[in-house]
């Protein structure tokens, strides 16, 4: 059990970020990762379509051993976290928990921004748990429909990017930190950093999904500790090919020898 992978799931490449922060944090761990970048993107799909897209995706990991299962899509838990894992038989965990286990901490945020993808923000998944965990707060939230895929295209510092994100965040100056709702967002940290000001937190869910997931392996007694070979640790699966995977894969995971664990799988 200790020696199977975590089972990562994204609609695309925005996960990676999350694989990245896990990669970090659990320096042992194998990660299985599986972007469905043939089905991208997911934001504008209607729940019933995410909720079979998902299951098909985590059945996939969870088929490749995975001891626990990560959706590391912000569009894919709100709409598919909790019809789904009644009926995983591993534990799944998406990036919305951790986020709120940690905002209900942080008392003194006061006013909170998300942003996400419109269909997250339509589900209203961000807004209800941060309601329930937190009456207090003060919400304020955007779809950002054009980021995901401007990052898929490797748009994250040019020109268009600095006036689309200005453009998202005009209302957002007030706030005291802004949940980066899509796991996409965080390749754009710089540019909505500089809008924003150094004020304002910026919440990377990456960092937090893998404080989780260190926490859950350690109490379910499934925490690697044994050094694994670079080439059996970590696998990347794509449903399909595009063109700037290569590029993104190692902008997110600052690793060149990362490419070579890329595999292209129907399924
Ligand atoms: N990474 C997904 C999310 O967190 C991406 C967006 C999409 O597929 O539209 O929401």
């Amino acid at each position: 059990m200790k020696n199977q992978p975590i089972g990562m799931f994204d609609s695309g490449i925005g996960g990676m970020t999350v694989f990245q922060e896990v990669k970090e944090e659990l320096k042992n761990e194998k990660i299985l990762y599986l972007g469905d970048t043939l089905n991208f993107p997911y934001g504008g799909k209607s729940r019933e379509s995410i909720q079979a897209l998902t299951k098909k995706g985590l059945e996939f990991c969870y088929q490749k051993g995975a001891k626990i299962l990560v959706i590391a899509c912000g569009t894919a838990t709100s709409q598919a976290l909790e019809e789904i894992k009644k009926s995983m038989p591993v534990p799944v965990i998406g990036i919305i928990e951790p986020t709120i286990d940690y905002i209900q901490e942080k008392k003194d945020l006061k006013k909170i921004g998300v942003i996400a993808t419109a269909g997250s923000i339509r589900s209203q998944g961000w807004q209800k748990a941060l309601k329930k965990a937190r009456p207090d707060l003060e919400i304020k939230t955007n779809a950002c429909p054009l980021l995901a895929p401007m990052a898929e295209e490797g748009w994250i510092k040019n020109e268009v990017a600095r006036l689309t994100i200005q453009e998202y965040l005009k209302d957002m100056h007030d706030i005291d930190a802004l949940i980066l709702g899509c796991t996409h967002y965080p390749l754009f940290e710089e540019l909505i950093q500089e809008e924003l000001g150094k004020e304002i937190e910026l919440i990377n869910t990456g960092k937090l999904v893998a404080k989780k997931l260190k926490e859950i392996l350690k109490r379910t007694d499934s925490f690697n500790e044994e050094k694994v070979d670079f080439k059996k640790q970590y696998q990347i699966f794509v449903t399909d090919q595009e063109p700037n995977l290569d590029r993104m894969t190692n902008l997110i995971l600052k690793n060149e020898k990362m490419k070579d664990q890329i595999q292209l799988v129907r399924i």
